[in-house]
């Protein structure tokens, strides 16, 4: 089980190794937007600000996109525990 903790709000659940990090979170009750659950509609893009993430299937980002950190966390499966953001950056 890895732990994941979303900014800003502060909400904290547990993902085990085989789940994506939505799948944590609806298991959990924890709120966290997603649409379509299969990588396509982007609701659930975040940012990955700690740890680290692999995926089944590679979504579609840019080069920029994957620096910055951003994750679909419909397909993101954790490897380790994580810090995810919803907060919009400034240094982008
Ligand atoms: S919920 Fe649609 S891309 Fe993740």
């Amino acid at each position: 089980m890895y732990r994941v903790h979303l900014m800003p709000s502060g909400a904290a659940f547990e993902v085990s190794a085989h789940q994506t990090v939505l799948q944590g979170a609806l298991e959990a009750d924890v709120p966290f937007p997603n649409r379509c659950q299969i990588g396509a509609c982007a609701s659930c893009l975040c940012r990955l600000v700690e740890g680290d993430v692999r995926y089944h299937l590679e979504p579609m980002l840019t080069e920029q996109e994957k620096e910055q950190g951003w994750i679909f966390a419909c397909q993101a499966i954790p490897c380790s525990d994580l810090v995810v953001s919803f907060e919009e950056s400034d240094d982008y």
